[in-house]
């Protein structure tokens, strides 16, 4: 069986966008193949964290990860820091990477940019950590955006390097993650490009329904339709993306047919209803969120076994790994 593999910075709460982008793909993957799931939290190093607040932070996501439907029992969850054989591979992988393309790391060259004075060794080695966690369990593949896509190209290109150095066959090389339908990308409210935390136009899985309400309220629209089959704007084409995933197709064709006739003084029962059918889709989730957030035993245990699990598919890895490499086993 194909091993899937994804990690997440715990930094913020899940959005529309994560859930649809990603979560929805996560459910699916659970089902199909041997995933593994984990909260990055020594990637999160690079942003400095506050000690204080690291760990509710990585169990919130876990929290919202459990709610969202993934299931422990079916992929592995488990957190990155748990793990210590990630750090020994880690060490060993550095090897395979050269200075002068970690320096070109378009992530790198951006974080350099955006905190000059700071600059430092763990970030100039951020792909080789995130070649570890995919490598540590010869995952075959990464559900990954756009801005995650050159460390995967790195990862194969360390994985070739070691398989080379050693004469082996070792390492996979692992692909992005292509299912069949395109991954869907929501939108922000503010009628740019799509939804994201730093862009601060979101609606995250924890809002309550006063919020979202608050906020499809006050999204960007322009002043209505010019005349009769018109093409829309982006703010409302926007509008109707993510009212196409959360509400039914009579709704989508309702306001679309509203759009082409031309007609006015609509925009208001469309933001209600967009605002009614997403508060739909996240009030379970919510609640779950709430529940197991404070269910610490819960919580407790999940991590656990996701550590358990993880650290035999992890030891066996580097037992091999130190084998190939000429170290004695321990
Ligand atoms: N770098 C990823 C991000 O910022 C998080 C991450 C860490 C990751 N390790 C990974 C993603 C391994 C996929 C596979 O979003």
């Amino acid at each position: 069986m194909k091993t899937v593999l994804s990690g997440i910075r715990p930094t913020g709460n899940l959005h529309l966008g994560n859930y649809y982008g990603a979560m929805v793909n996560f459910l699916k993957m659970q089902e199909e193949y041997k995933c593994f799931f984990f909260i990055a939290d020594w990637h999160a190093l690079t942003t400095h964290p506050d000690p204080k607040t690291l760990n509710a932070n990585v169990r919130n996501v876990l929290s919202e990860y459990l709610a969202c439907g993934l299931n422990p029992e079916k992929a592995t969850l488990y957190v990155q820091s748990d793990i210590p054989e990630i750090a020994e591979l880690y060490l060993l992988l550095n090897m395979q990477a050269y200075l002068g393309e970690l320096g070109k790391t378009v992530s790198f060259k951006e974080k350099a940019r955006q905190n000059p004075n700071n600059v430092n060794a763990g970030l100039l080695t951020y792909p080789v950590l995130m070649a570890t966690d995919i490598l540590i369990h010869n995952a075959n593949y990464v559900p990954v955006g756009k801005d995650q896509e050159q460390h995967l190209e790195m990862t194969r290109n360390f994985a070739k390097r070691f398989n080379n150095k050693y004469g082996v066959n070792y390492f996979n090389e692992p692909t992005a993650f292509a299912s069949n339908q395109q991954m869907i990308k929501i939108p922000g409210l503010d009628g740019s490009g799509k939804m994201g935390k730093s862009e601060g136009n979101c609606i995250y899985l924890i809002d309550e329904p006063k919020v979202i309400e608050k906020k499809v309220k006050g999204a960007l629209t322009d002043n209505g339709p010019e005349g009769e089959n018109t093409a829309k704007p982006d703010c409302i084409e926007n509008l109707f993306t993510i009212l196409k995933v959360v509400s039914t197709q009579e709704v989508v064709d309702y306001y679309d047919n509203l759009w082409n006739t031309g007609e006015q003084k609509w925009y208001g029962n469309l933001k209600k209803q967009l605002a009614e059918d997403i508060i739909k889709v996240t009030t379970p989730i919510r609640e779950r969120i709430n529940d197991i957030k404070n269910d610490e035993v819960y919580l407790n245990k999940v991590i656990k076994i996701g550590a358990e699990k993880a650290r035999e598919s992890a030891g066996k890895t580097l037992r091999e790994v130190r084998e190939i490499m000429g170290f004695r086993s321990l």
